[in-house]
């Protein structure tokens, strides 16, 4: 299949191509210089929790092989590098109180390195991994932790912001809700179906909104930077297209993933109707009488309305629905989402087994963004392809996955004329991958897990990969 390359040509000739590391798939050095330990520390260390009783204690070593990583993404040819800080790094307890100065030296060390290299950072404030002394104090389904988050943002932007001038408040907090809270098996582990997945989601907003707020008063006008927060969402249609009940579902299923924080931040500073009304459906159904279990936003804090300078989505894959029907037994999200849903053959399971490949469904989630959001600037801050299984340096079809991806935005771009700023690929190295460990490889390297050295080696994709990246600075440049 030929790919033609979408940067050269189109209105938006400003998408850029990216990469991402994160705190603890990357940095091990879980104790080093002081770091407080997270609830990722906790939860790994805890038996039966994580694919082969594996843990983040090491990981990459990135703490200590940071220019190894550089060496990586110069390779690469990358013009912007996605990193997530950890909280517990910077402020043992979470709190500003104590602050790390070995935690804030090693990241003025990453990013400066980052710029002299002229690669442009963004920075992920929090990626999973809560100061366990936080947790302790209710974390995220505590209402204090919005203020917390606030005091942790502000100190970031104050120390990295002269440098930082693009911000993701909070990756991901639907996972972080739902597989922390509900399902239990990201941290903390919990498993309170029904509510505590959504306290969390509001909590996170709140937390989110603040931040926004705090850097748009007292930091924006000077730093001139840009704050969103990362929302991953799959593409999802109706199993049949005709069957009401199924585009109802398949309404439902977006509702509750990618509107539940969307949808707040870029429509009407609410939830989706659609996705309340279930929910309080769902309650009566079942008799359950605390009142709505999604929350309220009070008017007496900041609006999240408004607090995304621009959209940052997290995509993997697609799904189609139909509704689960006789599901209603129990109060948990899935029951109050009511959607099945039903393998595509033909979109193929390609490593870890969440993951079907369908990199059309980027495409039309991206056009069902800039219709429903009001054509925002999209940054596309993951997408990735795994490896599961025996190991594959030739690794010819994560290389087509790419390329078949970017065929598939650069159409969004120049047909469907949605607004994408950049593309970053999970990921750098292959790492900690939560609750699968070591058993998944996201890479464009490969790293020698058995090897003491950690040593990293470029996949087939990644020089691919390079390749694309080199066209397009020799587009921009022409
Ligand atoms: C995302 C997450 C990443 C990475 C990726 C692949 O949910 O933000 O940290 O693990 O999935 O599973």
């Amino acid at each position: 299949m030929h790919h033609s390359f979408f940067f050269s040509t189109g209105r938006h000739s400003r998408a850029e191509l990216h990469w991402i590391t994160t705190c603890i798939q990357y940095q091990g050095g879980w104790q080093a210089d002081g770091k407080g330990p997270s609830i990722w520390d906790t939860f790994c260390h805890k038996k039966g929790k994580v694919f082969g009783e594996q843990n983040g204690d090491v990981a990459c070593n990135s703490y200590e092989l940071w220019e190894k990583d550089l060496e990586c993404i110069q390779l690469l040819g990358l013009t912007h590098y996605r990193l997530s800080l950890s909280w517990a790094r910077l402020l043992p307890d979470g709190t500003t109180r104590h602050v790390s100065q070995k935690g804030v030296q090693y990241y003025n060390k990453v990013i400066d390195d980052l710029l002299a290299c002229n690669v442009s950072p963004m920075v992920t404030l929090y990626h999973f991994d809560l100061p366990q002394a936080l947790q302790d104090q209710g974390g995220w389904k505590s209402p204090s932790i919005a203020t917390l988050f606030d005091s942790y943002a502000q100190f970031c932007f104050q120390t990295f912001g002269d440098r930082v001038k693009l911000w993701i408040t909070i990756n991901e907090p639907y996972v972080c809700a739902k597989l922390g809270h509900e399902d239990g098996v990201h941290a903390p582990g919990l498993k309170e179906p029904g509510i505590a997945a959504y306290v969390v989601g509001h909590n996170m907003l709140r937390a989110h909104a603040m931040a926004w707020h705090s850097y748009n008063s007292f930091y924006r006008p000077k730093q001139r930077g840009a704050v969103s927060l990362a929302i991953n969402s799959d593409w999802v249609e109706p199993l049949h297209p005709d069957c009401a009940e199924d585009v109802a579902a398949a309404e439902r299923y977006l509702a509750f993933t990618l509107g539940w924080f969307a949808w707040p931040v870029f429509v009407t500073g609410d939830y989706p109707e659609v996705m309340r009304s279930a929910i309080d459906a769902q309650s009566k159904k079942m008799g359950y009488s605390g009142g709505s279990r999604l929350p309220s936003f009070s008017k007496d804090e900041p609006a999240v309305l408004g607090t995304a300078d621009f959209f940052a989505l997290n995509y993997y894959t697609s799904r189609k629905v139909k509704p689960r029907g006789g599901c209603g037994q129990v109060l948990c999200v899935k029951s109050d989402q009511d959607a099945e849903e039903v393998l595509d053959p033909s979109w193929p399971i390609c490593g870890v087994s969440w993951l079907a490949v369908v990199p059309h469904g980027l495409r039309k989630l991206l056009k069902y963004i800039k219709d429903t959001f009001n054509n925002p600037a999209v940054y596309i801050t993951e997408n990735g392809f795994s490896q599961v299984g025996p190991l594959e340096i030739e690794d010819d079809r994560r290389s087509e996955f790419y390329k078949d991806t970017i065929f598939e935005v650069a159409k969004a771009i120049g047909e469907d004329g949605v607004n994408v700023r950049g593309y970053f690929a999970w990921s750098l190295l292959d790492n900690f991958e939560w609750a699968d460990g070591f058993s998944v490889r996201f890479g464009l390297f490969h790293v020698d897990f058995s090897d003491a050295k950690l040593s990293r080696a470029i996949y087939h994709s990644g020089r691919e990969y390079a390749k694309i990246i080199s066209k397009y600075k020799s587009a921009q440049s022409r």
